[in-house]
């Protein structure tokens, strides 16, 4: 992972300028880049959308989406420039490639090209073909570079992310293409790999040896907010499962690499989420839980159900939940059991891995039986209240000898309090920049986690695929309690906010 230098300069090319990702996310994240001196000289932007705006609009809009930034800022922005046009229209690639000339000529970007699909996912193909046949493709000068950086999701099925793959690698080799899960931007992702391989403590036990189960929690207490037309296109195993909860278990649970590059890394991640069991579509019924949220109250407030959100048909069948229980059949995991769930509506917003440990085989003190004692656990919490906390038995002050769980908690903020902490987005951007793959998403996982997750939506989709409505503002359905109980396993219930098991 490369250090927070200057990027080289580059003209970055954002499709889908005038959505909301670009003023929530990426504006944002250049308006830190500039401020904190990692844009170069020559770094320039070109946005292109199909909302008839003009130079000038676009760069209002690049300042309002950064309030706070600094006067470098602003000097960036005055560089910007907009093409209005159809992604489909010749002329809009036309206009593209003789601004992007005009760019390199006028702003010294050395021929440096980055494009940023942040559009609709149906206009990835689209626009890839539309520069390949342009020569976009090719940077603007010998030496330089043309990546592209796309958002996700990536795909909505093996057979779509294949096809898409496809047409991009037409275009641009694999080492140009830089598929981002913001997920991999997040401090407290990454610092599972310093916990597991920084530590000599925690490799001897990270194995099944040790580790009764493993769970994984994206939680989320937002609804689906204005996104209901692509969310009923989704779903919470494409939006979540695929993606963020894969790389999260995959850092988690893969083996060591020996080099901490792009390659390494990935080669490990992949060869875990290989090590993930396929089921059967039967198995596939018999492990998951899918719900869907009804009306409730979230943070005291009365909140709508999905089927009453905008955008959403009143008969939707999209699940806002879901529950798997998952096995890596490798050496280290045999028999451990994985259980991921996310929720949208759920009682609060938290991200965290729990690694539950065996209990001990006997406990000698009296009166005290070993299930009494909860056994021991370690944390991470991804977000909020970032940090680790291990929880274990410790002796209650008094004569008699009585053992508690007591834990001990490292708040990441608190110990780093004098440190920068990095968005994701600004952290990936100019990862982007330098050409550090690290922490994007190379084909071959995309297209294993599509492989992991295919045969849910397949068993689902077939009559009696079940869908269990919960109330907002609850832990999701209670059957999906079941998918523990039957392994003599619970939730780990120390998730702060939680009201309803
Ligand atoms: C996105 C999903 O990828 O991640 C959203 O599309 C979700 O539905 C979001 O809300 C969650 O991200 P974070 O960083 O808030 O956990």
């Amino acid at each position: 992972m490369a250090p927070r230098s200057e990027a080289p300069p580059l003209v970055l090319v954002i499709f889908g300028a005038s959505g909301d990702l670009t003023s929530r996310k990426i504006l944002p994240a250049l308006a830190t880049l500039a401020d904190t001196g990692q844009l170069n000289e020559g770094f320039s932007v070109i946005g292109v959308a199909r909302t008839p705006w003009s130079d000038e609009d676009f760069r209002n809009v690049a300042i309002r989406a950064a309030p706070q930034a600094g006067p470098r800022w602003r000097r960036v922005v005055e560089r910007f420039r907009y093409v209005a046009g159809e992604y489909a229209a010749t002329e809009t690639f036309d206009a593209l490639k003789a601004l992007l000339d005009d760019t390199d000529r006028r702003f010294g970007t050395g021929g440096n090209r980055i494009y940023y699909l942040a559009t609709v996912p149906d206009a990835f193909a689209t626009i890839v073909e539309a520069l390949a046949k342009e020569g976009c493709n090719v940077p603007g000068s010998q030496g330089a570079f043309a990546r592209v950086v796309i958002e996700k999701p990536f795909g909505r099925d093996l057979a779509s992310a294949q096809a898409l793959d496809r047409t991009i690698h037409a275009a641009f080799d694999e080492d140009k293409v830089f598929r981002i899960d913001h997920y991999m931007g997040k401090e407290t992702v990454q610092n599972v790999l310093a916990l597991r391989f920084a530590n000599a403590i925690f490799e001897p036990i990270w194995n099944r040896r040790y580790v009764e189960q493993v769970q994984i929690t994206v939680a989320e207490s937002i609804g689906v907010e204005h996104r209901g037309g692509f969310y009923e296109t989704a779903g919470a195993l494409r939006d979540i499962v695929q993606n963020h909860v894969m790389q999260v278990l995959s850092l988690t649970m893969m083996e060591p690499p020996t080099h901490m590059d792009a390659e390494h890394i990935r080669d490990e991640k992949v060869k875990l989420l290989k090590a993930i069991a396929i089921p059967s579509p039967d198995e596939a019924v018999d492990r998951s839980v899918r719900g869907q949220y009804t009306a409730g109250v979230v943070d005291g407030q009365p909140v709508v159900g999905y089927r009453q959100e905008e955008g959403v048909a009143p008969d939707s069948t999209t699940e806002t939940y879901v529950a798997l229980r998952l096995a890596v059949e490798n050496w280290r995991w045999a028999g451990v059991p994985v259980y991921v769930r996310t929720g949208k509506r759920l009682p609060a917003r938290v991200t965290e891995v729990v690694l539950q440990f065996h209990r001990v085989p006997f406990l000698a003190f009296e009166g005290l039986m070993s299930r009494e004692l909860q056994p021991n656990t370690l944390v991470l919490r991804i977000q909020p209240n970032e940090g680790i906390e291990l929880h274990f038995g410790a002796k209650v002050p008094g004569e008699a000898f009585r053992v508690q769980s007591v834990s001990m908690h490292f708040d990441y903020g608190e110990a780093f309090s004098g440190e920068q902490f990095a968005d994701a987005y600004p952290r990936l951007l100019h990862d982007a920049m330098v050409g550090d793959t690290t922490l994007f998403i190379r084909t071959d996982e995309v297209e294993q986690a599509w492989r992991i997750v295919s045969p849910y939506l397949e068993a689902w989709a077939e009559p009696g695929g079940g869908l269990h409505p919960y109330p907002a503002g609850t832990w999701g359905p209670r059957i999906a309690n079941l998918l523990l109980e039957r392994s003599g396993n619970a939730w780990w219930d120390r998730v702060p906010g939680a009201t309803e098991r």
